[in-house]
């Protein structure tokens, strides 16, 4: 069917067929960017998990590479789960993952490349005493997975997560070690928190309070905070929280108790789970990657033959302004793919209506945009702040929704508003929304439709802004520089291919909005096998 080919991406990372689910191990070397990642070689669904595996060098254009690891030992034979790289200061790599065993027992496995002096880090080797780690006294068997790069402390051993549960208390236990190979289990965890159920692949690492470098993982000191994060197995979102880690003991707590881990932030308020970091040697940022789910239904998963996309890239750095939360953004790299462009200067929409955009194949692009609000009315002291995305963009208030409609159709029988929504007109003081509404983004009836979004803090001095890739099935959306960001899947039946097209709207009812555009298009990133020399 025409609309399961348009829905493969052209820029974002996806096998060449079958099931991928979460980013693991990432890691520079000698040149290349590694990816690995959770897939089943044999089928668009879940299961035979083993580790795929690309490089690239620059995170956007892609070669694909033979499997890394399969479920062949007893220790892996159910699954080669996700895991994490620590690169040693003497060049070696260790590879921990998460093995789940001929008896369905959770435990963590040590694998190292056969031949470091490989750019490609071809083959991997499973260490023949695995497993290193097994579940311990009063953590279930299938309770503890996801191990995270390690970092050193100044007692010259190497701490490492794992994230578990006890009751409904989703919690990291830490380990240490010298070798990787023994560990040594604290008394302390990282930290825990009730009520928020089973913490898969916790993510922990500093950030820079005052800097504007990512930081490598084992960096502390006065002027680093540490980000904690956790994929929450029982509500499928990545929730995080800054705080300070306290070496001493190895805890950790958050700056804001009320916005602790699974209680407070998203590190993407749209379909995103699974994500990790980790640090890229080479231009000293921070990368975020993270598994973006299908919405649509199985059946139709297993007809394209494929399932799941990673985002793109983002850096992520302390959002040094609000002191309260991360900011993300694309790598500059997906910059190189920029194509032609359209400029819109200060175009007003006016309370109810559309405005068309005159870009052809808006299938694949990149679109920054900067809102201004007129007051219409005296209502500008008026707040609104019990408002909510809930309804999605038909929902009308005084001061929005407002944004662009992408991958709409000229009907718009189909189209994705991504939108603001104010609740006064003074932005500073108020409560700010952006969100995405999905309920109109297919007329297929098998797919899940859901408005999604967040507050997002703006400031007085600033202009509301939005950052927006479009690649075919996948939407992410960055408002105000990445402090909020809300990544989607649309699975449009008519907009599609010449028909998908770009609109501004405005369903405030007390104010006209000014918007200021620069919209790229993107060209593919062609990613392909590597071209292995087929005469050796
Ligand atoms: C998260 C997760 C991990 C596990 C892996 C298995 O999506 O469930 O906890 O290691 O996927 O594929």
């Amino acid at each position: 069917k025409d609309m399961f080919s348009w829905q493969r991406t052209a820029f974002h990372f996806q096998p060449q067929n079958n099931w991928m689910n979460d980013p693991s191990g990432p890691l520079f070397h000698m040149g290349w960017y590694h990816l690995f990642y959770q897939y089943n070689p044999d089928s668009a669904v879940w299961g035979n998990i083993s580790w795929g595996h690309a490089v690239s060098s620059d995170m956007i254009h892609w070669l694909y590479l033979p499997i890394a690891m399969e479920p062949d030992k007893w220790f892996d034979i159910n699954g080669v789960w996700t895991g994490s790289a620590t690169l040693l200061p003497d060049g070696e790599v260790i590879m921990l993952y998460t093995g789940d065993t001929d008896n369905y027992v959770q435990v963590q496995n040590l694998a190292h490349p056969a031949n470091l002096s490989d750019p490609l880090l071809l083959d991997w080797v499973k260490y023949a005493n695995n497993p290193i780690l097994e579940p311990p006294p009063g953590i279930g068997s299938k309770d503890f997975r996801d191990p995270t790069t390690g970092w050193i402390g100044p007692d010259g051993k190497w701490r490492v997560l794992i994230g578990s549960k006890k009751g409904q208390t989703g919690l990291s236990l830490v380990y240490k070690t010298t070798n990787f190979i023994n560990f040594e289990l604290n008394d302390n965890y990282l930290h825990a928190v009730p009520g928020t159920g089973m913490w898969e692949c916790v993510d922990f690492y500093p950030v820079s309070i005052n800097g504007s470098n990512g930081l490598d993982t084992s960096v502390n000191g006065p002027h680093v905070k540490h980000v904690l994060k956790a994929s929450l197995d029982d509500t499928r979102v990545d929730s995080y929280a800054i705080g300070t880690y306290f070496i001493e003991n190895d805890t950790w707590i958050p700056d804001n108790p009320l916005e602790d881990v699974g209680i407070g932030l998203l590190l993407d308020y749209g379909i995103y789970y699974a994500s990790k970091t980790f640090y890229d040697q080479v231009k000293k940022r921070r990368i975020l990657w993270g598994w973006i789910n299908e919405t649509d239904a199985e059946s139709d998963d297993l007809e394209k033959g494929w399932a799941s996309l990673q985002t793109i890239p983002r850096t992520v750095l302390f959002d040094q302004k609000t002191g309260t939360n991360l900011l993300q953004w694309p790598v500059e790299e997906v910059e190189s793919l920029r194509l032609s462009s359209d400029e819109y200067a200060e175009v007003v929409v006016t309370p109810g209506s559309v405005v068309p955009l005159n870009i052809t194949q808006a299938t694949q692009l990149d679109i920054f945009a900067e809102f201004e609000i007129e007051s219409l009315t005296s209502k500008e002291n008026i707040s609104n702040d019990n408002i909510d995305c809930g309804r999605g963009s038909i929902d009308r208030s005084d001061f929005g929704p407002f944004g662009i409609l992408a991958i709409a159709h000229d009907t718009l029988s189909e189209q994705t508003p991504i939108y603001f929504r104010l609740s006064n007109t003074s932005l500073g003081s108020s409560t700010n929304l952006f969100c995405v509404d999905g309920t109109r983004s297919s007329k297929a009836p098998d797919v899940e439709k859901r408005v999604y979004g967040s507050k997002v803090p703006v400031f007085s001095d600033e202009k509301l802004s939005m950052r927006v890739l479009v690649d075919h099935s996948i939407i992410e959306s960055f408002a105000q520089g990445g402090r909020v960001v809300i990544s989607g899947r649309v699975y449009p039946t008519e907009a599609i291919y010449g028909a998908a097209k770009l609109f501004l709207f405005n369903n405030a009812t007390n104010i006209n909005i000014k918007v200021s555009l620069k919209i790229w298009h993107l060209n593919s990133a062609f990613i392909r096998p590597f071209p292995f020399d087929q005469s050796q």
